[in-house]
């Protein structure tokens, strides 16, 4: 039974949301984004495209294997259904099966565009060979896994008639959830809604299955569009945490679980989501992937909740409810509080890193601890932020290929700055290298780019200060281009193409030079493992499931 009232949260962070320029994430930090998501309450995880590379279909199995299944001594506790992406084809579907069958719940989603544009220039298939595809390859997919989503991709721009046909024979075929995809964000509010109310009246056996909607935000109207086809009957919300995504993004998570909660009265729907993780859940994601939130972004920027203009700041001070539709509170903010302190104990710090949803190993609490002891040592008050922060600067890290073991500067007014840098690196040499540069982090990464000599374009680099005050920490991210042709990416599941690779870092440190060296070292360690010089396994390796040639 299709409970009506409540609207499933399906987040596609780690598979879309990581599609975007630059947001390559490591495998743990996959998982830790995954587990949070989980806590967070979505009812499906996207963990990845599994034909993409070895490495995603691996990323995709340790989640479905530790996010997918309850702890032990919870096992009652709900778990998340764990999807893998699938084009439509049999290689795609096995890999995505062989990723996701170690969940409690798996979930294949495959796809097949059904625009007029689409299927002409990129499938150059007929519609009737489409609705045959679609036709074999759900009832493939249902041979392994009960629940099979299917989308027709570019939905948007696709004959209404023609969709109904299609989706009428993927649910005969054993599809239990139909997503709808505004692949390319074109729609308008009214069109799209009026697309998921004519699929709702017009699909023969649609009232058995859950009807979800999947939109971008090239015009901006990703979040509307969402809306719109919830109130046409969708139960099912396709979103990423920030609205991160290919090209401008994909509706955001914390956008559509506001408004439902915020306009309850207007909606009477109901979601599981714990409103109060979601400021947590949109700064790890904005650190693992080294996308900053814009300062005015709805619901998680930083202005999302300040009152600068003295009009509004006295009627606030009247009343909140003046300028102010949801309490900073219901997602988290000003809840950061003194936790620890200089004499805080392991046993104190690792409790609180458990409560805050963080489980180390004893390696990993000696480290963090170390570098919690050194914080303690700098700065007075430690707050749940900067916790996150220096987990997040120390654990979540790819492996050190090289790693920081000194950094001095000098600059100011008078003459160049100079950095001298002191790297560990793969055989546990140590190199130094002095440079001059325009600035302190330009002499710091030049001197790193004499020892590490791997060529890249620094696309990105951004500081923010964790939390207030001169001794905050520094946090910054930055995003780098690998120059040579020897890093190839994965495949796009959308064109079938090798993407090109950027690669983004994060580090923190309540000095900002040194949290640039380590951001920097983050990038540029992923890059060395990409290039398969390093470590056991290359992304650049063969992918498991190459396309057939039609589906291109
Ligand atoms: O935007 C899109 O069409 C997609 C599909 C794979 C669902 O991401
Ligand atoms: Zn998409």
């Amino acid at each position: 039974m299709i409970d009506k009232n409540y609207v499933r949260f399906f987040d596609t962070t780690l598979r879309d949301g990581e599609q975007s320029p630059g947001a390559t994430l490591t495998s743990a930090e996959k998982l830790e984004i995954a587990r949070s998501l989980a806590r967070l309450g979505v009812d499906v995880i996207e963990a990845g495209f599994p034909a993409a590379s070895k490495d995603d279909l691996e990323g995709v199995r340790q989640i479905a294997i530790e996010v997918g299944n309850p702890s032990k001594g919870e096992e009652d506790q709900p778990v998340p259904i764990i999807c893998g992406l699938a084009r439509a084809n049999e290689s795609d579907i096995d890999a995505a099966w062989d990723a996701v069958q170690h969940a409690a719940h798996p979930r294949i989603h495959t796809f097949l565009a059904t625009s007029p544009i689409h299927m002409e220039h990129k499938l150059r298939m007929d519609p009737e060979e489409v609705v045959e595809r679609v036709k074999e390859m759900v009832t493939y997919a249902k041979a392994y896994c009960d629940d099979v989503e299917f989308s027709p991709e570019d939905a948007g721009r696709s004959d209404p008639e023609f969709l109904y046909l299609v989706l009428g024979e993927a649910i005969k075929a054993g599809a239990t959830t139909l997503n709808i995809p505004d692949t390319v964000g074109y729609t308008t509010p009214e069109e799209f809604g009026g697309l998921i109310a004519g699929i709702m009246e017009h699909t023969p056996g649609v009232e058995d299955v859950i009807v979800s909607v999947h939109c971008h935000d090239d015009l901006g109207l990703a979040t509307a569009n969402t809306l719109a086809g919830i109130q046409a009957g969708a139960r099912q919300a396709e979103v990423t945490m920030n609205g991160i995504g290919e090209r401008a993004g994909n509706t955001s998570l914390e956008e559509i679980v506001m408004a439902l909660r915020t306009r309850q009265p207007v909606f009477e729907l109901e979601t599981g989501i714990d409103t109060t993780l979601i400021t947590r859940v949109s700064r790890q994601v904005s650190n693992y992937t080294g996308i900053p939130v814009q300062p005015n972004k709805a619901i998680v920027g930083a202005n999302a909740f300040a009152h600068e203009a003295g009009i509004h700041q006295d009627g606030m001070l009247k009343h909140n409810e003046t300028y102010e539709i949801m309490r900073p509170e219901m997602v988290g903010l000003n809840q950061s509080r003194l936790v620890l302190g200089k004499h805080s104990g392991r046993h104190a710090f690792k409790v609180r890193l458990a409560e805050l949803g963080h489980e180390l190993d004893q390696d990993e609490l000696n480290l963090a601890f170390v570098r919690f002891k050194e914080l303690a040592d700098k700065k007075k008050e430690i707050t749940d932020a900067d916790l996150e922060a220096l987990v997040a600067d120390e654990i979540y890290q790819p492996t050190e290929i090289y790693k920081l073991d000194g950094l001095q500067v000098a600059c100011g007014t008078m003459g160049l700055a100079t950095a001298t840098v002191r790297l560990v690196g793969p055989e546990e040499d140590t190199h130094e290298f002095a440079a001059i540069g325009s600035g302190p982090v330009d002499a710091t990464y030049k001197a790193i780019d004499g020892i590490v000599e791997t060529e890249n374009n620094l696309l990105e680099y951004s500081v923010n200060a964790v939390t207030e005050g001169v001794d905050a920490m520094g946090q910054v991210s930055v995003r780098l281009e690998a120059e040579t042709g020897e890093i190839a990416g994965r495949t796009s599941p959308q064109s079938g193409a090798r993407t090109a690779r950027t690669f983004g870092g994060h580090g923190a440190d309540t000095d900002i030079i040194v949290a640039s060296a380590r951001a920097y070292l983050s990038a540029l360690n992923k890059l060395l493992e990409a290039s398969g010089k390093y470590g056991e396994f290359s992304p650049t390796a063969e992918v498991s499931a190459p396309a057939p040639e039609k589906v291109a």
